[in-house]
């Protein structure tokens, strides 16, 4: 007879069923796995051989073959251990086959016969809720589980002792608590920053309509700090948006405890950071930066520093809001709808442009610099500033800065026109999100507003998506008014955030 239970594979961040069968017949005693198991997989063999012994069920001297179906899938990662394991107990009689025959099972095990944590447990549990089965996950990952609904049965055991005392009704396990990470430690706030207001007008237009921005200016004027404060001023997650960021951090194994952030994620990469490191793949399927990003800002500091094959990686998720890993026998995709901030010197000295400074590389070193960031990438930039070093006096004798939350009323009213502008359209959450003939439809400017615009998009020679990104930026400025028509102000403003800062121009 061959035991069944069954576990999941991840594509991307979805669940997809995998069969694992375990047949025991007589015969020379080997134990196989077959069904394209990695090498975490096939090493699962050794772990279950040893928590099974420590268990006190020794394997009995026959001939197991378990296959992991449908055997095209490949298969990752070391949460096949426990379902494997079960298989084995089911089909030595230790645990009755009806008992899994309703569940989905994850899960790693140490030699000792401890079942420990392993990624991607949040989406198996929501692919078990759609399949109406019921989810068996370790212990330690039990309260990720939870969040997948009320009605799915959870059982979390700590050791594979623990899962057959609670089969034979011995000691009943009982359903974990969903648990959350509620920001205990503060966010950074604006109130530190002195001066600087028209960057800090640009962070907040940039956090009121989900746009990317770029900050080109000298060492220490302070354009990390400003970046640093971006999540203080940003909306609140709805629970639909700290699903999806729950579901990638957890396939990421970046859920510690099982407990899910309420706070939208800001990804900062150094910028070694390798291709794979930034849009995912590697010899295991992983999701990047971009992704870890999704719903929340990616921050390249130090932007031309990081490899011009990086950057451009970064071209297809900014447009697609995913990223599509192609690897040698399959394709993932995972969501990576981000809002990149950038910041950068104008050249590697670090202060060209500055009054009063002069540098014996001259203009070449700029252009050099900044000639390492492409044109099509620079061009899904919304928002371009000058963040000049700040002036003495505005450091010694600063005026009151407006704190984070008083900037945040204002980005959350301007959010919520935007979620009721875009009520029914289930991709698009921010200005910066919606498609061209959206944007042309919700941001038609006043006449005058329109007139500008044919006269800026000939002098500035402005891309089809340059117009849109004026557009959307326009839209979010009369947001931010809360006037419903794009007037020509708006319009001004958005072109003037669209032209390069001086010296990029040369590189563009
Ligand atoms: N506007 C400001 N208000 C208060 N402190 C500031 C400001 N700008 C800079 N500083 C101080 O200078 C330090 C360095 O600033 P920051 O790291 O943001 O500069 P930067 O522009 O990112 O420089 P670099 O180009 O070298 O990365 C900050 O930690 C802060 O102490
Ligand atoms: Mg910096």
């Amino acid at each position: 007879m061959v035991a069944r239970i069954t576990t999941v594979a991840f594509q991307g961040i979805e669940a997809v069923p995998v069969d694992v069968q375990v047949l025991m017949t007589p015969g020379k005693p080997v134990f196989n796995i077959v069904g394209l198991p990695d090498k975490a997989v096939a090493e699962s063999r050794e772990r279950v051989h040893a928590a099974l012994h420590a268990s006190g069920l020794a394997l009995p001297a026959k001939r197991i073959t378990v296959n992991l179906a449908p055997a095209d899938l490949p298969k990752e990662g070391s949460h096949y251990d426990l379902p494997i394991a079960l298989g084995l107990m089911v089909a030595m009689g230790a645990v009755a086959s009806d008992a899994v025959a309703e569940q989905v099972v994850l899960g790693e095990l140490s030699l000792d016969g401890r079942v420990t944590a392993v990624a991607g447990v949040l989406p198996a549990a929501i692919g078990a809720s759609a399949m109406g089965r019921g989810l068996i996950c370790p212990a330690p990952s039990g309260a990720e589980a939870a969040w997948a609904g009320e009605d799915l049965a959870v059982i979390a055991p700590d050791s594979l002792i623990a899962l057959a005392n609670h089969f034979s009704g011995y000691q009943v396990l009982s359903r974990p608590l969903p648990a959350i990470r509620s920001g205990a430690d503060a966010l950074p706030d604006m109130a530190d920053i002195k001066g600087q207001e028209s960057a800090r007008r640009a962070l907040e237009i940039a956090a009121a309509g989900g746009h990317n921005m770029l900050m080109v200016g000298p060492p220490g004027a302070g354009k990390s700090m400003l970046a640093e404060r971006l999540p203080s001023i940003l909306p609140a997650l709805s629970p639909r948006e700290l699903l999806e960021i729950s579901m990638i951090a957890s396939i990421a194994g970046e859920l510690t405890d099982g407990k899910l952030t309420d706070r939208r994620p800001f990804r900062a990469p150094h910028h070694s950071a390798s291709m794979a490191a930034m849009v995912g793949g590697g010899t295991r399927a992983r999701p990047g930066e971009v992704s870890l990003a999704h719903n929340g800002v990616l921050f390249l500091d130090e932007f031309p520093e990081f490899t011009p094959q990086v950057l451009d990686s970064l071209r297809q998720p900014l447009e697609a809001g995913e990223t599509l890993v192609a690897r040698a026998n399959h394709r993932v995709t995972y969501p990576s709808r981000i809002q990149l901030v950038a910041a950068m010197n104008p050249c590697r000295c670090g202060n060209a442009g500055e009054p009063g400074h002069s540098c014996r590389r001259g203009p070449r070193c700029a252009a050099d610099y900044q000639a390492r960031i492409s044109g099509p990438l620079l061009d899904r930039i919304d928002i371009r500033i000058e963040v000049p070093a700040l002036a003495a006096t505005d450091l010694i004798h600063p005026g009151e800065s407006e704190t984070s939350a008083a900037v945040a009323e204002r980005v959350t009213a301007a959010r919520s026109l935007q979620r009721q502008r875009y009520a029914g359209l289930s991709k698009v959450r921010a200005n910066a999100q919606a498609s061209a003939d959206i944007i042309e439809e919700v941001a038609a400017p006043e006449r005058a507003g329109v007139r500008l615009l044919e006269d800026a998009a000939t002098a500035m020679q402005l891309t089809a998506r340059g117009y849109h990104r004026v557009l959307k930026l326009a839209r979010t400025l009369a947001d931010l008014d809360g006037a419903e028509i794009v007037a020509r102000i708006h319009v001004a403003e958005a072109l003037a955030y669209r032209a390069l800062p001086l010296e990029l121009k040369a590189a563009a």
